[in-house]
């Protein structure tokens, strides 16, 4: 790490020269070697990320991590300041992937690399790498569980389903790993979907071309967004009759919906018992799995998927290859990635898979048997 970091410090040196005599010695350029732009600090999931890069970077190459707020518009600004810091390097999870392409492509004049984390930038040829976790697998387990919860030979369960943000690519991989799960059960007539018109039409079809992939997230979709989540779940619940509740399934998509639309059923008498999906791992879900409130979570540890960004920006920097391990079509090309496994947790798991092996101290939570 010594010499990479020699490296780094002998290369930027350099470039601070040029940029001087560049400028006519009137402007230098601050060092900084790889910059990081990630969506909101609003959601833990995204505080869980900028946390463990502060925690790999220490003593790494020179680093900036900016947020943007759930706004491309703040994106773009966060890479251009970036870009004249004289990265070399930008991580960027996008707000929105196919908006984000405006900015990796100025990024990309500069000569920087561009890293797609978590979140693919879509529809343009400016993305070097993606690293990401294995998302059609997020959707795969979130479906498996509801299906691993039902009563034998019980038919006509109702199923209520919710979904990201139609703005991020992650949201379709993981509605197609669910549906692939899903829609066999639907079609024999062991799930009954009651909240998606457009699902329900469809229902029939296995394999899902985008198109119809969207018309129902855009029916379905949480926006990411608690208050969303927590909307439409309500409403679903209004318009939903008391045969259509009892004993219930639902697929929502990640932590935080997860909580918002858990709330919201457990407040509906005609819900007897229900069984709710998430995503992420995020602290405040953990207690709602302790508590019995949130029935399982798909963890993904960020620290595996920091540690292989801040390894492809070191190897970048000291001018080698990055090692990538298939590829993700973005509608313009197949950028290179590197994907990381998914682990389902549930309350029977969650102290081996999150506190024993050290990724959250058991003091952030109560009732931990
Ligand atoms: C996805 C991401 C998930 C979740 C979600 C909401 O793109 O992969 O882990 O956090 O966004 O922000």
């Amino acid at each position: 790490m010594k010499k990479i970091t020699k490296v780094i410090v002998a290369a930027s040196a350099l470039l601070m020269v040029a940029s001087v005599a560049f400028a006519g010695g009137s402007q230098q350029k601050s060092k900084v070697d790889v910059g990081i732009v990630l969506p909101t600090k609003d959601e833990p999931r995204w505080v869980q990320d900028e946390t463990r890069f502060l925690d790999a970077l220490k003593g790494q190459a020179n680093v900036e991590l900016l947020f943007s707020q759930g706004d491309s518009g703040k994106e773009k600004q966060n890479v251009e300041t970036l870009l004249t810091k004289g990265i070399k390097v930008l991580i960027i999870c996008p707000q929105d992937g196919a908006a984000a392409a405006a900015a990796a492509e100025a990024a990309k004049k500069e000569g920087v690399t561009v890293i797609s984390y978590d979140r693919l930038i879509t529809n343009t040829t400016a993305v070097d790498y993606y690293v990401t976790f294995d998302s059609v697998s997020v959707g795969k387990a979130q479906a498996q569980y509801l299906v691993n919860n039902l009563e034998a030979g019980k038919m006509g369960n109702p199923l209520y389903i919710y979904a990201g943000a139609a703005s991020d690519n992650n949201a379709f991989l993981f509605f197609q790993g669910a549906w692939e799960v899903l829609q066999p059960k639907i079609a024999d007539g062991t799930f009954v979907i009651k909240n998606s018109s457009e699902a329900i039409a469809l229902q029939s079809k296995k394999n899902l071309e985008r198109t119809e992939m969207g018309k129902i997230i855009g029916q379905i979709t949480t926006n990411w967004d608690f208050n969303d989540a927590k909307k439409k779940a309500a409403d679903n619940l209004t318009a939903a009759t008391a045969k259509d509740k009892g004993r219930v399934y639902i697929l929502a998509p990640n932590d935080g919906t997860a909580r918002s639309i858990a709330d919201e059923f457990a407040k509906d008498k005609d819900v007897t018992k229900y069984f709710i999906t998430g995503q992420d791992a995020e602290i405040p879900s953990i207690q709602y799995i302790i508590d019995g409130k949130q029935s399982m979570t798909v963890f993904k540890d960020v620290r595996t998927l920091v540690r292989d960004a801040v390894k492809m920006a070191t190897d970048v920097l000291a001018g080698k290859t990055p090692v990538t391990t298939g590829s993700y079509n973005n509608n313009k090309k197949d950028v290179p990635a590197k994907q990381t496994e998914v682990i389902t947790v549930e309350q029977k798991n969650v102290k081996a898979a999150l506190i024993d092996s050290g990724y959250y101290p058991a003091s952030n939570f109560t009732g931990l048997k």
